[in-house]
């Protein structure tokens, strides 16, 4: 009860600080609850890179990783861009470096690069175009000719390439998060809830994809989800979406194959008492290196004109 009261004061403390800032608060659904419950938008990569590129508020919080608060850094270069926890990163994003990306790519002259938004700035300045999980399978398809270059996610690169007709040569990184869901795991969840509807994150293995009913993005499995007749779905992904997934569907049952793998430690760094120093203080700032900066936009921008600016989940 003292710690309710204690997470209640702090959140009006935040609350109040947002106000005096100015500040909008973007938060992904792996967030902690407590978290997620102070944003002024809830999402997935792309929701929350389109809130960034369309927000007029002066200061952007991200609760989320280091690529994410990059990315809002490259859209909006003239706002200021907090990530509360410096130390939040990606571990599948620090998989590829611009260093080693320049010299695949003098081994594929001509191939066009795609890179998952789970990247550093480096990394997308040397990229042709950005995706997320939701548009990945529509970015690669948009790019001229019949082979692409991957990076970083080779489980994500080996799912559009089940939905594309184009070659898609992958980088080899991986989500520990994800890449540890089993297939035996997904399959001991449906015998015991044979009702379920199965529905995983494209950043799971191709055993994994294979078994489920649906392959989405985190707000893709929202929409399911609320649009579903279904009553009990299987989770394929991190569980801190677990908090929207019950909040928005009360009388629906969620079910994780395995909750102890199913974390990401990175993502669970942002708590209250950091999200308001970074609002007392204003710090830290993510900055993106201007010439960088300038490359890494069009590969942002150019994803953007692809799926729609629009800012939402949809
Ligand atoms: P979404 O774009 O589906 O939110 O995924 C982001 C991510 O980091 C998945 O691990
Ligand atoms: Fe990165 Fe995986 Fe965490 Fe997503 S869940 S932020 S891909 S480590």
């Amino acid at each position: 009860m003292a710690q309710d009261t204690q997470q209640a004061e702090l959140s009006r403390h935040i609350l109040e600080l947002k106000r005096k800032h100015g500040a909008v608060i973007l938060v992904h659904l792996y967030q902690r609850p407590e978290i997620q419950d102070l944003g002024d938008f809830v999402g997935d990569s792309l929701g929350l890179s389109r809130q960034a590129a369309a927000s007029d508020a002066g200061v952007i919080v991200f609760c989320g990783v280091h690529f994410m608060a990059e990315s809002a850094a490259i859209l909006s270069p003239d706002k200021i861009v907090l990530l509360p926890e410096l130390r939040a990163g990606c571990p599948m994003a620090d998989m590829v470096t611009a260093e080693d990306l320049i010299a695949k790519k003098r081994e594929l002259p001509g191939v066009p690069v795609v890179c998952y938004v789970n990247s550093s700035a480096a990394v997308k300045a040397e990229s042709d175009i950005c995706c997320t999980s939701r548009n990945a399978v529509q970015v690669v398809d948009s790019v001229p000719g019949d082979t692409v270059l991957f990076v970083p996610d080779r489980n994500l690169a080996n799912y559009i390439g089940t939905k594309t007709n184009k070659k898609v040569i992958a980088w080899d990184g991986f989500c520990a998060t994800h890449d540890n869901i089993t297939a035996a795991e997904v399959l001991r969840a449906r015998r015991e809830h044979p009702d379920a509807l199965v529905m995983v994150h494209p950043e799971c293995r191709p055993e994994v994809v294979a078994l489920a009913d649906h392959v989405l993005s985190t707000s893709g499995m929202l929409r399911l989800a609320r649009g579903s007749a279904a009553r009990e779905f299987i989770v394929g992904t991190e569980q801190g979406i677990l908090h929207q997934l019950t909040r928005q569907n009360p009388e629906k049952v969620f079910h994780l194959p395995n909750s102890k793998k199913q974390y990401c430690p990175n993502m669970k760094k942002t708590t209250l008492p950091k999200l308001a120093w970074a609002l007392e203080r204003l710090e830290p700032r993510i900055t993106v290196p201007e010439p960088v900066r300038v490359r890494a936009a069009t590969a942002l921008e150019r994803m953007l004109a692809i799926s729609g600016k629009r800012a939402g989940n949809d």
